[in-house]
């Protein structure tokens, strides 16, 4: 009799047990859920000013940046603007992307809620302004671009157009290499651009007119580097950087930077052009910086020629503009009918050559991001 009893209660207190351990299992597993994606969770983007300075501590060791590259980076888009510019580009960018943020610097307006104590050497003064302001709270990338969306000096692949460089600007790109000119395109600027004048002649002045001033600028400004031999990047003062590469340079040296340009008797077209060849060699150490065009593209940009595809593109596209060329040449004389006829011929001709650009062109913008 006792024994189905003990039976019954070996069987009662096993389940009594197994129920524990089930829920004790249950809860674990429930709690660890949400522990485990807690981890990965992203934080909420910085908009500078928006909040307090970011607790700076936290931020990963800058050799190790791959815990920035497991969540969105944040960005800021700096803007050197005169009023009379429309940056609606801007405002349209940072309402698509929650991790874009805007600094439009308005140089010739004292009333503007961002502006510069004086207008002068064009963006430089809003760039080193900015730094200044914000060195503290900066962005995991910031954005440095004029004020006009559509610019020759802005990339062929992207429709010269600023807004679709920022859209598709790689964040890894900049935060892997810590500088990036926003251009692709060597030219102007690349390579081997400026020899600055220190005492010798030099046939430079005569097509570079910054390169007479550079060296004494150089002096000025970084008085512990002996001037390069030669100062080259891709042209026109437009790139992006992360914020462990602007905080290697101490920022009593952009305040004194932007004293010296408060200071500097030189043209503000000097001064400015000066600082487009300057930047690269603050930001990474070397005087020349020319990437190679089609990395700067494929890895900048996600767009990915074959290199001898990149070149057949645009030995096509000269093709082509020879033969436009022609056109309007040929174009006072269309009545008479060879004429006629020449022309229908090489505008059958341009539009084969455009079908060929296309196809490079959308093969490239194909692979996926
Ligand atoms: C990153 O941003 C994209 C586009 O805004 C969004 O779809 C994606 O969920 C974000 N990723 C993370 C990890 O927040
Ligand atoms: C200067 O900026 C203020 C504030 O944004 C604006 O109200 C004003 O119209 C601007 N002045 C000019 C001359 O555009």
């Amino acid at each position: 009799m006792q024994y189905p009893r003990r039976v019954l209660w070996i069987s009662i207190s096993t389940s009594i047990l197994l129920f524990l351990v089930t829920s004790m299992f249950y809860i674990v597993s429930v709690r660890s859920g949400p522990i485990l994606l807690s981890t990965k969770t992203d934080p909420v983007p910085q908009k500078p000013g928006a909040s307090g300075p970011p607790d700076i501590s936290t931020e990963p060791p800058s050799q190790n940046p791959s815990p920035w590259l497991e969540r969105n980076a944040t960005r800021t888009l700096v803007i050197a603007q005169l009023q009379a510019e429309d940056t609606s580009w801007v405002n349209t960018l940072v309402q698509e992307d929650p991790y874009l943020s805007s600094a439009i610097y308005v140089v010739d307006n004292t009333s503007a809620p961002l502006t510069v104590l004086v207008n002068k050497g064009h963006e430089v003064m809003v760039y080193l302004t900015y730094i200044i302001d914000h060195y503290h709270v900066l962005s995991d990338v910031s954005i440095f671009m004029h004020a006009h969306q559509i610019t020759w000096h802005n990339n062929d692949f992207l429709g010269s157009d600023s807004a679709q460089m920022v859209r598709h600007l790689k964040s890894k790109y900049v935060l892997q290499n810590g500088y990036m000119n926003m251009r692709c395109h060597l030219q102007p600027g690349c390579p081997d651009h400026i020899h600055p004048y220190v005492g010798k002649d030099s046939d430079d002045i005569l097509n570079v007119p910054e390169a007479g001033v550079i060296g004494i600028a150089w002096g000025q400004l970084f008085p512990h580097d002996p001037v390069p031999s030669v100062l080259s990047q891709p042209c026109c003062g437009q790139f992006a950087v992360s914020a462990d590469r602007m905080r290697r340079v101490p920022q009593q040296h952009y305040v004194d930077y932007r004293n010296w340009l408060l200071a500097t008797k030189l043209d503000d077209r000097l001064s400015g052009r000066i600082w487009e060849y300057v930047w690269q060699w603050l930001f990474t150490g070397e005087s020349e910086f020319c990437p190679v065009e089609t990395i700067c593209y494929c890895e900048g940009y996600g767009i990915c020629f074959e290199p001898s595809e990149y070149q057949l593109y645009f030995q096509i596209r000269d093709e082509a503009r020879k033969l436009e060329a022609e056109v309007q040449e040929l174009q006072p004389n269309e009545a008479e009918p060879t004429t006629q006829e020449r022309i229908a011929d090489l505008k059958r001709k341009i539009n084969d050559l455009h079908g060929r650009m296309n196809k490079i062109q959308s093969k490239a913008m194909d692979v996926p991001r």
